[in-house]
């Protein structure tokens, strides 16, 4: 069986499947590097934890996000478990070449719905994006790596302000239509509240199955879980996160961090949504990312711990 044939299926309308990107999105906006052996202490902590998609790092210039340099000395480090399934940022034919043969089972392809936040991003057109990704997607697929792609700044950008969700959609469609097996729409600086994502995830819904869609929200300005549990009730069931908070884009100037993956998950648990994850153990490694970042982070269920229920699944010990 394949990782990916592991994971809970999205069509079990209690399965949500989390994906972790601390590692990536989180370590590349510190404004140190992280040395690899205290990556590996953190992955080490999530993957204990049951989280088995885990975004690990990024193929991007070592010149633009230099945190992630050692993309290739961590994937030759990590050790994927059963059903674990790794991923990597990819921007480029040159990324995709540095990919290829280090253990990753996926790749994600990445853009903006607004040309100001892309061209700062990756120093092209929207149109020139999509025209490498052509080139890039189809012999990433040949070489046996799944294919996910981000839309960012689908719910505001901070140069252009409110962003035309129907281009958004229309982007992931001609993703999907190139052979990307998700698309993980952006909020990309933590702007969004729960009636635009509505509008977002109708949109989506009409253009997109429900497995094709998952959602990317920082947490910026405290609605990140209002609006997964907006699309929640909509079906949609693939939530990126980022332990203890940790993240943003060093691209996108005023983004925090991902919602929390141990606030989103304490608030699953609580309504009975399955996820594989183990609550205690990802409040370790909340604090393992305090202890390998070296400051408090924003999660909020990492400091306050769990609430025992009646019957329920969580514990205080
Ligand atoms: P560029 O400077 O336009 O690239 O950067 P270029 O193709 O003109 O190449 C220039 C030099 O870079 C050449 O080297 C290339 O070989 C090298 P030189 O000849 O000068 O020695 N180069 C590379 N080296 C290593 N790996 C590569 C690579 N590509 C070129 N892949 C580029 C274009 C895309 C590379 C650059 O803009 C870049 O790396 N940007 C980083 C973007 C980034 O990582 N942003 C943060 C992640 S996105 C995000 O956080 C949002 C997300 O979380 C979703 C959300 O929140 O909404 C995903
Ligand atoms: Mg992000």
């Amino acid at each position: 069986m394949s990782a990916t044939e592991q994971q809970p299926s999205t069509a079990d309308s209690d399965a949500v499947s989390i994906y972790e990107v601390s590692l990536r999105d989180g370590l590349q906006n510190e404004k140190g590097v992280i040395p690899t052996e205290q990556k590996l202490v953190l992955f080490r902590a999530l993957a204990d934890a049951g989280l088995r998609r885990i975004e690990l790092t990024s193929f991007v210039s070592p010149k633009w996000v230099p945190q992630l340099a050692d993309a290739k000395e961590l994937l030759a480090a990590v050790d994927a478990g059963p059903g674990m399934t790794l991923s990597a940022l990819v921007p480029n034919a040159k990324g995709l070449e540095r990919a290829l043969g280090t253990g990753l089972h996926e790749i994600a392809v990445f853009l903006s719905a607004s040309e100001t936040h892309n061209k700062k991003n990756v120093n092209k057109t929207i149109d020139k994006t999509l025209h490498i990704f052509e080139e890039i997607v189809p012999p990433a697929l040949e070489a046996g790596l799944r294919v996910r792609a981000y839309v960012s700044t689908v719910w505001g950008c901070p140069y252009e302000g409110p962003v035309d969700p129907a281009r958004a959609i229309a982007i992931g469609k001609q993703l999907v239509e190139l052979g990307c097996y998700q698309i993980s729409f952006g909020d990309t600086i933590g702007v969004g509240t729960p009636s635009q994502t509505r509008d977002i995830v109708e949109r989506a819904l009409d253009a997109l199955a429900p497995e094709q869609v998952a959602l990317h929200l920082h947490d910026t300005r405290g609605t990140a879980l209002a609006n997964i549990v907006t699309a929640l009730d909509m079906g949609i069931r693939q939530f990126d996160a980022s332990v203890g908070g940790l993240g943003g884009c060093p691209y996108a100037p005023g983004a925090a961090g991902n919602v929390a993956t141990e606030d989103l998950l304490y608030m699953l648990d609580g309504m009975g949504m399955k996820t594989g994850v183990d609550l205690n153990k990802l409040i370790e490694a909340g604090h393992v990312a305090e202890r390998v970042v070296g400051r408090p982070l924003p999660g909020k269920v990492h400091k306050a711990g769990p609430f025992k229920r009646r019957g329920g699944v969580e514990s205080a010990d």
